[in-house]
């Protein structure tokens, strides 16, 4: 077919960017609720010359190989965790995403959940809604404050990941006056360059956070860095929030941490085997759970389109697209022929 091929229905600016541009494009899935099947995938990746994929698109080898005429992946996301670059890179396919613009509605929505889970905000809902509510009481959805409670006390923020939507996190935080506490291997000096905004280590963060914002992205040295030793160290009173990757947290350990105690509750919006969830937390009556809606706003996610389209346009011309994550392989000879063999 030798086209774009997007996956699944993006935002509508994406679309109207890419018919704009005259490049020829086709739609893979169009109901909102359906993933792409791995078998159409296969198909489609051996005719298109880009894919423009989602975070449910796995963009494994066999996927990548099986289009000699591939020139590009734009991917619709920030993280491309579901993509193996280095298969990419070998093969000389340029991977491109979407940074930067859903930094602040990310950021939002981990506010949202930290705000959520501390107040047991659905909860409430779900009590109010249901007809429960008959009277005011003095010990009614009792929550843990964020912002100094009577006694004063600033709370402790941890931002494990001080990259983009990290910082975004830690912004809001003024407004709560608290302790912000930030950990990312070898930026030492650029977190304690940011205002308000203290080092920590690994182990220090655990052990101080009130609340500990999870915004690493997922690769091989992320995978569980949640795991059952990393909840022991952490606060029986502290709130875990993860809009990074659900596979950093071990699911089952954190599980134990929050039936056990260890912890006192968390606010997820990924997991470990997305869209499964650990059955475990659909048990548990200290949690929040969202259906990975971290860059949602209409706005945000209409940016991600066109950023998305810009991306599969460069690939599809030739060009070398901003935002590739693997720049090297426009130097690569492999890149080259796939540009000039498919014409
Ligand atoms: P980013 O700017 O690259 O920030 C990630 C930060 O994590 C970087 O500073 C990185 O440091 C740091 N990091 C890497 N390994 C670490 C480790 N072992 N310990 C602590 N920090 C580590 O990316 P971003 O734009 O903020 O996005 C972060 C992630 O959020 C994405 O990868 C994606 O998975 C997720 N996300 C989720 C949603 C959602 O809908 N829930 C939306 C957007 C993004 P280096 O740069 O030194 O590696
Ligand atoms: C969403 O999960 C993203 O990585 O942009």
């Amino acid at each position: 077919m030798n086209d774009i091929f997007v996956t699944r229905r993006i935002p509508q600016a994406g679309l109207d960017l890419l018919q704009s541009s005259g490049v020829p494009f086709r739609v893979g899935e169009t109901q909102d609720q359906h993933t792409l099947s791995r078998d159409r995938l296969l198909e489609e990746a051996g005719q298109a010359k880009v894919i423009l994929s989602l975070v449910t698109d796995q963009l494994d080898r066999a996927v990548l190989e099986a289009g000699p005429g591939l020139r590009g992946v734009a991917q619709f996301a920030v993280g491309y965790d579901n993509i193996d670059i280095s298969a990419a890179t070998a093969l000389g396919i340029p991977v491109s995403n979407t940074p930067g613009v859903l930094t602040e509605a990310t950021a939002d929505f981990a506010w949202a959940l930290l705000m959520a889970v501390a107040r047991q905000v659905p909860q409430a809902h779900a009590y109010t809604v249901g007809g429960h509510f008959r009277t005011w009481g003095p010990n009614l959805f009792l929550g843990t404050d964020v912002g100094p409670g009577p006694d004063g006390r600033r709370k402790v923020l941890g931002i494990l990941g001080f990259g983009r939507i990290g910082a975004a996190v830690a912004r809001r935080a003024a407004g709560f006056d608290m302790v912000v506490l930030a950990h990312t291997p070898g930026s030492r000096e650029r977190i304690e360059a940011s205002p308000g905004v203290a080092w920590a280590e690994f182990s220090e963060l655990l052990e101080r956070s009130d609340f500990l914002s999870l915004n690493v992205p997922l690769r091989p040295e992320t995978h569980h860095i949640m795991d059952a030793e990393a909840f022991r160290r952490m606060k029986p009173s502290a709130f875990l929030v993860n809009t990074a990757r659900g596979p950093v947290v071990d699911e089952a350990a954190l599980v134990h941490a929050l039936e056990s105690g260890q912890i006192a509750g968390a606010a997820l919006d990924v997991y470990e085997k997305e869209p499964e969830i650990h059955q475990g937390l659909l048990a548990l009556p200290n949690v929040v759970l969202a259906p990975h809606i971290g860059s949602g706003s209409r706005d945000t996610r209409q940016r991600m389109a066109k950023l998305a389209a810009q991306g599969a346009i460069h690939h599809f011309r030739g060009e070398a697209a901003p935002h590739t994550v693997n720049p090297t392989v426009y130097q690569a000879g492999s890149w080259r022929a796939r540009v000039q063999d498919g014409g």
